[in-house]
């Protein structure tokens, strides 16, 4: 990692208001706090969605990722309001949608996700694809940048862009993004895409972190290392990223998974155990492909 890159102390959490977790946090560029164990919602809706992120609040999760796309940010504004949760202990991140990119289009957007979530100000707010037929990433970015300005969001990033892209947004403003969220789990160690952005201060995040839709919790060498350790295999694979200083969001609807997955301070991988799950990378080609892969 760059000097200018995150730190991470993935051994020291702070553990608040009687929550049985202690997450570990790494830091933006501009020092500032960020969980590098966070909390996914992509497939929660409704009550459910209200009662499985209050139920992660409670627990200690203070790092709550959202999108306008999962058309859940309400029941994200709900779930913090319900769970009694500090405001200003809580990093909540939304993602312009593909239909709000565009200058005037993504300052809309990003108002509305405010209003639905509830809040005055919204923490972390991505790109959610590059989707480069629009051709209106850079734009959407410039906002992003007004916006931080202005003090709607606090902090800018992108989602699911590759290293040229990044390079695009850098070459029309000046400004790196604080942070890009990549599918990312050790079935695809993204090893270039995570250099690039550590040698430019970019946090990286993983979603998909647990490899599910990469068959990789069944994969041998991952239940061997799980094994070794008297831990599950989702454990094995969130550690392993943040070991490399990688936030990760796995999601999950019940509370003893979502305890068990930011419960990983007694597992220390080894180097031999690096060495058998670095067999399981399926390589960058596997991974979608924000060149052709566009959501809206
Ligand atoms: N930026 C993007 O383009 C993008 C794309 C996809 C996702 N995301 C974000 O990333 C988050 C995480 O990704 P994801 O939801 O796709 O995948 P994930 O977190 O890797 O996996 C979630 C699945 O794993 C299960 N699970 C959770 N903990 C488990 C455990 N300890 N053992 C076994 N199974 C477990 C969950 O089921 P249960 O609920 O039954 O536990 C759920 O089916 C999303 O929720 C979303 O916030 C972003």
């Amino acid at each position: 990692m760059s000097e200018t890159a995150a730190t991470h102390t993935p051994e020291n959490g702070t553990a608040g208001n009687g929550a049985v977790l202690s997450i570990p946090t790494t830091s933006f560029r501009d020092g500032s706090a960020i969980p590098l164990i966070g909390f996914g919602t992509s497939s929660l809706r409704g009550t459910g969605a209200v009662t499985a992120i209050a139920s992660a609040l409670r627990s200690g999760y203070r790092l709550i990722d959202t999108a306008a796309q999962y058309g859940n940010e309400a029941a994200v504004g709900a779930a913090i309001r319900e769970s009694g949760a500090a405001r200003d202990e809580i990093v909540v991140t939304t993602k312009v949608a593909g239909g709000d990119q565009g200058r005037e289009a993504a300052r809309r957007g990003v108002e509305e996700s405010a209003r639905r979530l509830g809040l005055d100000r919204i923490d972390l707010v991505l790109i959610h694809w590059p989707n480069p037929s629009r051709g209106l990433a850079v734009d959407t970015w410039r906002t992003l940048l007004d916006l931080r300005e202005e003090g709607l969001i606090s902090h800018a990033g992108v989602s699911n862009f590759r290293p040229e892209q990044l390079v695009e947004l850098h070459d029309a403003t000046g400004e790196w993004p604080e942070a890009n969220q990549i599918q990312l789990s050790p079935a695809l160690a993204r090893t270039d895409t995570v250099a690039f952005c550590d040698e430019h201060g970019i946090l990286v995040e993983a979603w998909g972190p647990l490899g599910g839709r990469d068959g990789l919790p069944e994969q041998f060498a991952l239940r061997k290392v799980a094994e070794r350790h008297g831990a599950t295999p989702a454990q094995i694979s969130l550690r392993w990223a943040i070991d490399r200083g990688i936030i990760v969001i796995p999601k999950s609807s019940t509370r003893e998974r979502q305890i068990a997955n930011a419960d990983l301070g007694a597992i220390a991988l080894t180097d031999e155990d690096r060495a058998l799950l670095a067999t399981l990378d399926l390589g960058e080609d596997a991974a979608w492909d924000s060149r052709e892969h566009e959501e809206w």
